[in-house]
């Protein structure tokens, strides 16, 4: 009878054990079977020993196997009851489930960038590659090799930080047009977004970093035709088909002749006089553009004679600036989130 005894003690244990370790539903049920099941359940067994046992014991030890039952039954009961409950949120936090959700911040492109991209597309859809170059740049690249010789006035419009008397921070992003036409030969077609700086006190139009993007197409037979067709299907395709375009004769080294392309003012159309984008002109000037300067391909080994070739530069900021009548080019670089989502609403 004392061994009958022990042997419950034990069951009992290691039910109790076997239940702090059941966590979830079907290991709890599992458990259950172990003690309960009407095959070969541990109670049933016990149940069937009790014919071995003295007749004088067998109602005492009946008692016993039965408070076991009942106790494993309880037990698992109470278990599975706990578990509809989900623990953390019965305990810890209670959660207000009328309030309104809180939406998690993924992040997003930059508003230049977006624009970038929607410059680059319309150039991609043209037949235009993307070409890249660095950012300290030599005198040579920069200035030399695009007909500014030294000293040349030309270059007081474009001061910038030097970092020896060789290398600079890039002015444009005209350079890449060396670069390129060094590494391989014409036919060329290809567009250069990028940084570039130079020496300006920062205001709302001025940045001592901005980006640019540069164009430029050499092979043979390129004619000032080619130019204004390109631009003007750019210029149409980034603002509206109808917005009126003019070229204006300009200088730069490295073009002959140059022009300046100016768009209709999108704000005022050129109807106030007193319009804080355009001044009043009614003209907003987008690009500088020209005929590649002879004297350039001959600096890169390209027959004059032979090729002749297109270029032109616009500022990324500025036209995204124009095109979504931000007035304070600083708003692109506070990194203010209240500014930049605006851009995002796809
Ligand atoms: N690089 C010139 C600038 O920064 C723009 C330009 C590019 C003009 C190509 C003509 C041709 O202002």
């Amino acid at each position: 009878m004392k061994d009958f005894k022990a042997k419950i003690e034990e069951h009992k244990e290691r039910f109790e054990k076997a239940l702090t370790r059941a966590i979830d539903e079907k290991s709890l049920q599992e458990v259950r079977n172990t003690y309960m099941s009407r095959k070969r359940g541990a109670l049933k067994l016990l149940f069937e020993e009790l014919k071995t046992l003295k007749p004088e014991d067998r109602a005492e030890a009946g008692q016993m196997i039965n408070k076991l039952k009942m106790h494993v039954q309880k037990k698992i009961e109470s278990s599975l009851k706990k578990l509809t409950v989900p623990k953390p949120l019965a305990r810890e936090r209670r959660i207000d489930l009328t309030l309104p959700g809180q939406k998690e911040y993924w992040g997003a492109q930059h508003p230049v960038s977006l624009f970038q991209q929607e410059m680059e597309n319309i150039f991609i859809a043209m037949g235009f590659s993307i070409e890249e170059g660095p950012e300290i740049e030599t005198d040579y690249y920069n200035f030399e090799a695009l007909n500014f010789p030294p000293y040349h006035p030309a270059r007081d419009d474009w001061d910038t930080l030097y970092i020896t008397d060789d290398l600079l921070l890039r002015t444009h992003t005209s350079p890449v047009q060396i670069r390129a036409m060094e590494k391989r030969k014409p036919p060329i077609r290809i567009i250069v977004p990028g940084k570039v700086y130079r020496r300006e006190t920062p205001d709302p139009t001025h940045l001592p970093m901005f980006y640019q993007l540069e164009g430029l197409v050499v092979d043979k037979g390129i004619t000032f035709a080619h130019l204004k067709g390109t631009l003007e299907h750019f210029l149409k395709t980034l603002f509206y088909e109808k917005i009126k375009i003019r070229f204006r004769p300009s200088f730069f080294p490295f073009t002959e002749p140059s022009a300046e392309v100016d768009i209709e003012c999108i704000v005022c159309g050129g109807k106030d006089e007193e319009c804080r984008v355009c001044d009043g002109s009614g003209w907003k000037e987008i690009l500088g553009s020209g005929m590649v300067d002879p004297q350039v391909l001959k600096n890169v080994n390209v027959d004059p004679e032979e090729y002749a070739g297109f270029a032109f530069g616009m500022g990324i900021d500025r036209t995204a600036m124009f095109a979504y009548q931000i007035p304070d080019i600083r708003y692109f670089y506070e990194n203010d989130l209240r500014f930049t989502r605006q851009f995002n609403l796809k």
